[in-house]
């Protein structure tokens, strides 16, 4: 097990900070920008452990990118048709947005692959994107039946698809527009509610044909991508617990730079403001077709809400923080309409009603959600990552609000999204 690391409670958190970028966008910024003609310049590339799965991934199919002195991360696409056979199995690590959105990629492509990643991600489920991938002509194999990695994938002719999905997933949706770039025909993807669209974004963004409409997108066959400098906003995910710990610690007062505020992905602020949270957008503005603003909070008295519907794909990631927010809450929260936290990393469902559990907050698990009732304080402890980095730093905002420290074991998985997690915490913290 990796190294643990305790967390003593707070009186407030004050200052400035900027999270790292957006991982969603980082991975579709090495994936588009392999993909395109001519150099991809990207700022502001999160260097987590995820996106570098999915950088190494492409490295070992061909593509040159090298990181400038300036920080500053050099594409050199090669085309919709350059990459190369990868001569070993790519590992996909912890990442399930680099195995589900390259399996689209690689169904399409003239050669024969093999992805991978680590325990927990070799657990969930595949099945979503292999199926819809094999109506199109897809050739993928997986254990059970297709459903578990490490999945081997022989490139084929694709043919287009019209696909209503019963979820509402990006990764699910992303993965048919890569694979429909190289369709014959267009794809196009019905969600029940509809999920983060950075990838919508970003291909219009690379110059390609994507429309999106009330309920879905569609993509058509594109010639080519064109190379684009690409400035990543920091991740509203990321931000999410900085925004919480601030909100849940009295005197608090902490603005938070540069925070990607996309619609798909903002639900985390309006849940926060309806719960009594004072959060203020500053200086809104857009940035590589995606907007950012600075975020002001202040430390509140917050009560508990009701959260389901079309709200949940729009804060999927933040769930596991917005539960520690609803057991400091005054009164009931109820999460609904949230199975798909169940297939994360891990459970998030089952591993934060443990965890919450035994720092004395009262949480009780649903079948597609949780019950929390507020209390006016946690207990101090010995709490588990689950290897899930989001768990993790959930569990450190939890324990600013304990009555002793709490020690979180498993904390080298907050690499996977957010290296200097715990620096800036400090950094903020009195
Ligand atoms: C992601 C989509 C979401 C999210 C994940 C990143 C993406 O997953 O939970 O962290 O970058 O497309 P689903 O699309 O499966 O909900």
């Amino acid at each position: 097990m990796t190294p643990s690391l305790t967390v003593s409670p707070s009186g407030g958190l004050r200052g400035e900070i900027t999270v790292p970028g957006d991982k969603s966008i980082s991975h579709r910024s090495i994936m588009l920008g392999s993909l395109a003609e001519g150099t991809t310049r990207v700022h502001g590339f999160l260097e987590g452990e995820d996106n570098l799965s999915t950088l190494k991934a492409f490295q070992a199919m061909g593509v040159d990118i090298t990181r400038q002195a300036d920080g500053v991360l050099e594409i050199r696409g090669r085309g919709l048709h350059g990459l190369r056979e990868p001569g070993d199995v790519l590992d996909c690590g912890n990442s399930g947005t680099t195995m589900r959105l390259m399996t689209g990629l690689l169904a399409a492509q003239r050669f024969f692959s093999v992805l991978t990643g680590d325990q927990y991600l070799r657990r969930r489920p595949m099945k979503r994107v292999v199926e819809p991938l094999a109506k199109m002509g897809a050739r993928i194999w997986g254990r059970d039946g297709g459903e578990r990695a490490p999945l081997a994938i022989n490139g084929a002719p694709l043919k287009g698809l019209e696909f209503r999905s019963k979820i509402a997933s990006a990764q699910v949706k992303s993965a048919l527009l890569l694979a429909g770039l190289y369709a014959e025909g267009e794809t196009t993807v019905y969600e029940p509610h509809l999920s983060r669209d950075h990838s919508e974004r970003m291909l219009a963004f690379f110059g390609a044909e994507v429309r999106s409409f009330a309920g879905g997108v569609t993509i058509a066959p594109q010639p080519r991508l064109q190379g684009r400098e690409v400035r990543v906003p920091g991740d509203i995910s990321s931000a999410a617990f900085f925004l919480v710990a601030a909100l849940i610690t009295p005197g608090s007062e902490l603005l938070v730079r540069n925070v990607g505020i996309n619609p798909t992905r903002s639900g985390i602020i309006d849940i926060l403001r309806r719960m009594g949270g004072d959060l203020q957008l500053l200086d809104e503005r857009t940035l590589s077709g995606e907007p950012v603003a600075d975020v002001l909070v202040r430390g509140s008295s917050l009560r508990g809400i009701e959260i389901g519907g079309d709200l949940v794909p729009r804060a999927i990631d933040e769930f596991p923080v917005i539960s520690v927010a609803a057991a400091l809450a005054e009164g009931t929260t109820t999460i609904r309409d949230a199975q798909e936290l169940r297939v994360k990393e891990t459970d998030r469902i089952a591993a934060m009603v443990n965890e919450l559990g035994s720092l004395g907050a009262r949480v009780a698990a649903l079948e597609d959600g949780m019950r929390i009732e507020g209390v006016a304080g946690l207990q101090g402890g010995r709490v588990r990552s689950h290897g899930d980095h989001r768990i993790a730093m959930s569990m450190a905002v939890a324990a600013l609000r304990a009555a002793a420290p709490v020690t979180i074991e498993d904390t080298a998985c907050t690499a996977t999204s957010f290296p200097n997690f715990w620096e800036l915490l400090e950094q903020v913290k009195s």
